[in-house]
């Protein structure tokens, strides 16, 4: 039986990624699947949590038991977890969120002209949401956790971010062409901001989610 060591708490996870659009028809996009955080969301309600889920274009059917707040963009994104974030015990951000966003939306679709160069595509930086609600915590009790793909220099460059952003927990893991984006399995290490680094060997997402849940827990 699962215990129920998440009663009475309220998490935020947000899943999925941003897409940013450049006109009606086109956006900047990521492969993010968005079933890691499912599972994390799925994972927190079997262990007795009231969660708010935050998607960005997953396509994914809700999860029993979860309120789902649907957003397109980063902007959108950072909206809906401030809002849900206000009386959260904890908050996973496992979407991966643009960096940049186009500059200017254009309002129709953009044309090609004959025999001219395309326009240089400009970009602004998005805001960091992680980076954010760990320095602005909406209670002094509530655990952050982020996530981080790195393709190479993985724990190097994990505790370089754990540090940069603030949050308590960091899970880190490797991704290329073949890995992790879609994939149910995933392989981690989750490092936290008191030094602690626990191992997650290859598995089921739903194994990642409940070791992350096993760690913030007792931080509650
Ligand atoms: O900096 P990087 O994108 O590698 O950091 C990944 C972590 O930061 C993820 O938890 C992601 O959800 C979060 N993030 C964010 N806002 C951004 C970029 C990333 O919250 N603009």
């Amino acid at each position: 039986a699962t215990v129920a060591d998440l009663a009475g708490r309220h998490v935020v996870v947000s899943a999925g990624g941003t897409r940013e659009p450049l006109d009606p028809v086109r956006y900047l996009g990521n492969r993010s699947s968005g079933k890691q955080g499912y599972a994390l969301a799925r994972v927190a309600a079997a262990r007795g949590a009231r969660v708010t889920l935050i998607e960005a274009n997953t396509g994914l059917p809700d999860p029993a038991g979860v309120d789902v707040v649907r957003v397109g963009t980063a902007v959108q994104l950072r909206e809906a977890v401030l809002k849900a974030a206000a009386d959260a015990d904890a908050v996973v951000m496992a979407a991966a969120v643009a960096d940049f966003r186009p500059a200017e939306y254009a309002g129709g679709k953009i044309k090609k002209k004959e025999g001219q160069d395309p326009a240089p595509l400009s970009l602004v930086r998005n805001p960091d949401i992680l980076a954010e609600i760990s320095a602005d915590r909406a209670n002094p009790g509530q655990v952050v956790v982020g996530f981080a793909a790195e393709t190479d220099d993985v724990l190097a460059n994990g505790r370089e971010k754990l540090r940069r952003k603030g949050c308590d927990l960091l899970v880190v893991n490797e991704v290329g062409e073949r890995k992790t984006f879609g994939s149910e399995q995933n392989e981690a290490v989750v490092l936290a901001a008191d030094g602690g680094e626990t191992p997650v060997p290859y598995g089921p997402k739903e194994a990642l989610a409940e070791i992350v849940w096993d760690l913030v827990a007792p931080r509650l």
